[in-house]
């Protein structure tokens, strides 16, 4: 538990910082993250990328494995899960204010395609993906209100592979607020990674901030294997970690 959300991206990015750094990464030998969207990481984000900047941390090679992206919505969408990567992470000039890039050669970036014409193989492809370089080693993630994790709503089988999934009523009306408040423009379906895929991570780290979050929390660690608030799934890995702010707290 860290004060709030900035410390808490402070502290998950020096833990993927030591954790990358142990690795000791190499070109035959990369070391595999896989990575979330919302706003929950981008405090995580922006310390990863301070990091870099001040020589600590390459992304070189490092391979990523996004958890999930819309269905539908072009890939040059302002709120497209691979703009978003690349405005928040991969090419980051914001909140440094100069053009500057973390340096993860792009090949080394993987998202699913939402707009793929075969979704159901595009899928497949990328479970095969993750496997063609020995797993994933450390998957960061983030959660819903209703404790989903990537696009794994309340319902998911917690032995589930990346699929397609339509999206719970309860998600699309909270990302409304990233499309206008519009729920009529937010995207019905996603492809996502599933829970079975975050749990063959060789660790899980999950950040939860800000008090939306409280009760899907308090469920997902202070009750039972639950495959409706499908974040609880973790109590089974060996390595999980949780990183909370203290209004996360609210419901423990
Ligand atoms: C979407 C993503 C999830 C993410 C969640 C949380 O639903 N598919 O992977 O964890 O948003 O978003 P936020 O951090 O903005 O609350």
């Amino acid at each position: 538990i860290r004060e709030d959300p900035s410390h808490v991206g402070d502290y998950i990015a020096n833990y993927i910082c030591r954790r990358i750094n142990d690795f000791a990464p190499t070109a035959e030998k990369p070391f595999v993250l896989g990575l979330p969207t919302g706003s929950s990481p981008i405090p995580t984000y922006k310390s990863l990328i301070k990091l870099v900047k001040d020589g600590k941390l390459s992304f070189k090679h490092v391979v990523t494995f996004n958890m999930d992206e819309y269905v539908g919505l072009p890939q040059d969408h302002s709120e497209s899960y691979h703009t978003f990567m690349f405005r928040e992470f991969f090419s980051h000039s914001r909140y440094l204010n100069l053009p500057f890039t973390v340096d993860i050669p792009p090949s080394q970036v993987h998202i699913l395609n939402g707009n793929a014409p075969d979704l159901i193989g595009e899928c497949k492809s990328y479970e095969e993906q993750i496997k063609s370089f020995g797993g994933i080693e450390l998957f960061l993630g983030g959660i819903g209100e209703d404790g989903h994790i990537a696009f794994n709503e309340p319902g998911s089988s917690l032995a589930s592979r990346t699929r397609i999934k339509t999206l719970a009523y309860d998600t699309i009306l909270a990302n409304a607020r990233f499309f206008n408040n519009d729920i009529s423009a937010v995207p019905r379906m996603a492809l996502t990674v599933g829970v079975a895929t975050v749990l063959d991570s060789r660790e899980v780290v999950v950040v939860v901030t800000g008090q939306r979050k409280a009760l899907a929390l308090s469920k997902a660690i202070e009750e039972g294997v639950n495959h409706l608030w499908t974040l609880s799934a973790l109590q089974l890995h060996p390595w999980a970690l949780i990183v909370v702010d203290e209004d996360a707290t609210a419901e423990l």
